[in-house]
């Protein structure tokens, strides 16, 4: 052990500063984005700050805030969305957040408690600036705001928590990688796959989101944000839908007051422990002030394609030959809470994740483009993203396929432990859906479409098939 790590370090991200054994090895807070780059924060010392100035300029330095008891330090950044969509810069955004945690808010609490989400009076937010670029900023701020912050962040923010402690960088290893390579090597068309991933229905997907949303009248759901009553009924409810395929299901708790991961597995039939995770965020995000967030693109979409892949492994009676988890997280709109719990808790278990694919945005589609599936360009493991990229061209080939800047939803707390994992995408390109984090993000609208939507759930399931093996039997 060192003495004391009272500085907080930030660089580029570099994989092999990182990996190679050097000062900075352990003292990793995590990668975050800041516009197009990753940038990596270490917990670190006087030494190892002057041996890395000594190798490069593009650092920034800094004594650490006191982060222990009520202080939570977090990243916020700008989201990649498409500049038809922004009224105001970054710049501007980030000046009016800061108002509002400033201003006294105009009523003390909010609505109602049953099926809204209580917005905290923000005297009881408490923050500082430490760092900040054009398009994002690494703040301490107190326990509350912590949890709070998707309530007053611009529209095209996002937050990510950092972890209480440092640790060490898992990489993918390359053992992990050549599972992937040898399939994309044999990759060849196969009809029964075809002939499954395509019995995936629109229509059970139409009623199954308008379910999630509210907009069936019936489920009386008006939020899904992970604080809001209406999570609890969306939770329940997928995991009855879920067991009635053949699953078995768990509600995974993760930090007091969020709606919990709703876990969902099929064993394997064959003896291995390796296992498959597809997965999608059912908690959502919806206007300032407004208690209706009814997430029907951001993640309604994603996590329909799961069940759609659920009800379609129960009616052709696949059986796989690796475990498969079909798996519904929360809090990913605080900052990825739920995921980072599942993926700690594998990692601690030595759990063999051999694949893990997230989906979230898959339904919209920008009048006069095509339909499309983008791939992310940064964080996730790119084999994995070009096994999607082949198979996508055999079995959705009206898919458009691209990269996408829109960047790190809960694959990215996978891929911090080293497990393969890649995120499905709405579009090659930047977010674009005019009602995103809004409260008219219904699946009832222009540009909500349902074809491209069950084009990439047909991706995902047709990539489970091809990478575990399987078999049909009763
Ligand atoms: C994946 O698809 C690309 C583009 O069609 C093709 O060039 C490449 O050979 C494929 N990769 C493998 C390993 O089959
Ligand atoms: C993980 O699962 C895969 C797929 O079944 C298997 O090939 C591999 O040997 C397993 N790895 C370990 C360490 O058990
Ligand atoms: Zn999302």
């Amino acid at each position: 052990m060192r003495g004391p790590l009272p500085f907080l370090l930030i660089v580029p991200f570099d994989k092999s500063l990182l990996e190679q054994e050097s000062c900075l090895s352990g003292r990793l807070l995590g990668n975050y984005r800041d516009g197009s780059y990753v940038k990596s924060v270490m917990l670190t010392d006087q030494d190892c700050i002057s041996s890395w100035s000594a190798r490069t300029k593009s650092f920034s330095a800094f004594f650490a805030p006191a982060v222990q008891g009520f202080r939570q330090l977090v990243w916020i950044e700008e989201e990649s969305v498409d500049s038809s969509l922004k009224t105001l810069t970054a710049e501007d955004e980030f000046a009016q957040f800061l108002e509002r945690l400033s201003s006294p808010p105009v009523e003390e609490t909010f609505l109602d408690s049953k099926q809204g989400v209580f917005i905290e009076t923000h005297r009881d937010f408490i923050y500082e600036v430490h760092f900040q670029t054009p398009t994002a900023a690494l703040l301490s701020v107190n326990s509350r705001l912590a949890l709070h912050l998707d309530t007053v962040l611009p529209r095209y923010w996002k937050s990510t928590p950092f972890p209480s402690f440092p640790t060490e960088f898992f990489p993918v290893p390359p053992s992990s990688v050549e599972p992937v390579k040898s399939v994309l090597a044999s990759l060849a068309y196969d009809s029964t796959v075809a002939t499954i991933a395509d019995s995936i229905s629109i229509p059970q997907m139409k009623n199954d989101i308008r379910f999630l949303t509210g907009e069936d009248g019936q489920s009386g759901i008006i939020s899904r944000h992970s604080f809001a009553q209406g999570s609890r009924v969306a939770a329940a409810w997928l995991k009855q839908r879920f067991e009635e395929t053949g699953a078995t299901c768990r509600l995974m708790l993760f930090l007091q007051g969020f709606a919990p991961n709703v876990i969902c597995r099929y064993e394997s039939v064959v003896d291995t422990t390796g296992t498959v995770i597809i997965s999608g965020h059912y908690d959502s995000r919806g206007s300032f002030g407004s208690t209706r967030m009814p997430g029907g693109d951001d993640d309604g979409s994603g996590t329909i394609a799961v069940l759609s892949i659920a009800r379609a492994i129960a009616r052709n009676c696949v059986k796989f030959h690796q475990n498969v988890e079909l798996v519904a997280f929360a809090g990913e709109e605080q900052g990825l809470y739920g995921s980072r719990a599942y993926a700690r808790e594998l990692r601690s278990l030595d759990a063999n994740v051999t694949l893990m694919i997230q989906a979230d945005m898959l339904a919209y589609r920008k009048p006069g483009e095509p339909m499309q599936l983008g791939l992310p360009m940064s964080i996730g493991t790119p084999e994995v993203a070009q096994l999607v990229a082949n198979i996508s061209s055999l079995y959705s080939p009206e898919l458009e396929v691209g990269f996408t800047t829109a960047c790190c939803s809960d694959h990215q707390s996978f891929h911090e432990q080293g497990y393969a994992s890649t995120q499905v995408f709405e579009r090659a390109g930047p977010i674009a859906d005019p009602m995103y984090h809004n409260s008219g993000d219904l699946s009832d609208r222009e540009g909500f479409d349902f074809d491209q939507l069950k084009a990439i759930a047909k991706v995902q399931f047709a990539t489970i098939l091809h990478y575990t093996g399987f078999e049909l039997r009763k």
